[in-house]
């Protein structure tokens, strides 16, 4: 039992298709995800992953069970009801980074404000580019970073709003070692210095070997979950 959970996802269940060759991607899963921890979800490929990823963040509906997130019980709200709450208390870091590419750094980092019609916190916006030290690159394109400084921005984007989660799907999965390795400290340090909430999915046991728990997946069903020693 987790006290005051961020996310709390109970007796999860998520089948795609129907009949005999209906696959149940999720199957029963209950989790309670700490606030203020990184937490990686593992397992092999179709252990079901990014399905309870993508029901997590409320871009998937399941077909039993409950997310909360917050004081929101996700699961019971209308597509309108959703959208704002995706909005305003859930954020994505991606494989691909997913910057737009004719907009700079600042502008992509200040982006989710912008849409939400919110004033972007000044103090705030420094905090995060110092934590993640990208200061000197608020002025260039995308196309003018590597990929590591990409995904820093794209973190910092992730947290300008302050979301009770951000969820990252392999945020590591198209860097380098080197690379992987400096992205996770910062993710690792978001939940330590900025108090972020942190769920991310992984293949990687480099990448993992960040996360304050690891949760392992097999065949749709929690097979393992430790804290990190
Ligand atoms: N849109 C879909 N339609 C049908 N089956 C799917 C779909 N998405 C995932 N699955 C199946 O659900 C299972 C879990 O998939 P997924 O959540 O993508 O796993 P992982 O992210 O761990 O690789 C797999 O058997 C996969 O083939
Ligand atoms: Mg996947």
């Amino acid at each position: 039992m987790t006290l005051n959970p961020a996310l709390r996802v109970v007796d999860l269940v998520r089948t795609y298709g129907s009949g005999d060759s209906s696959v149940r991607a999720v199957d029963h899963v209950s989790l309670d995800i700490a606030a203020n921890q990184l937490t990686a979800i593992m397992g092999p490929s179709g252990s079901g992953k990014s399905t309870l990823m993508h029901c997590a963040a409320g871009l998937d509906r399941p077909d039993g069970g409950q997310v909360i997130i917050g004081d929101s019980e996700i699961t019971a709200l209308d597509d309108d009801a959703l959208t704002l709450v995706r909005r305003d208390q859930i954020s994505f870091v991606f494989q691909s980074f997913n910057l737009l590419p004719n907009m700079t750094a600042a502008d992509n980092i200040r982006l989710p404000l912008r849409l939400a019609k919110k004033t972007v916190d000044e103090d705030w916006f420094a905090s995060v580019v110092r934590m993640l030290d990208i200061e000197e690159r608020l002025g260039h394109l995308p196309s003018e970073m590597s990929g590591g400084q990409q995904q820093r921005v794209a973190i910092a984007r992730a947290l300008i709003t302050r979301p009770r989660v951000i969820f990252a799907d392999e945020p590591t999965g198209a860097l380098d070692q080197a690379t992987s390795h400096t992205i996770m400290s910062f993710l690792r340090r978001s939940t330590e210095e900025l108090s972020q909430t942190v769920v991310m999915v992984t293949h990687d046991p480099a990448a993992s070997a960040w996360a304050h728990r690891i949760v392992e997946l097999t065949d749709g069903r929690i097979s393992d979950d430790r804290m990190a020693a």
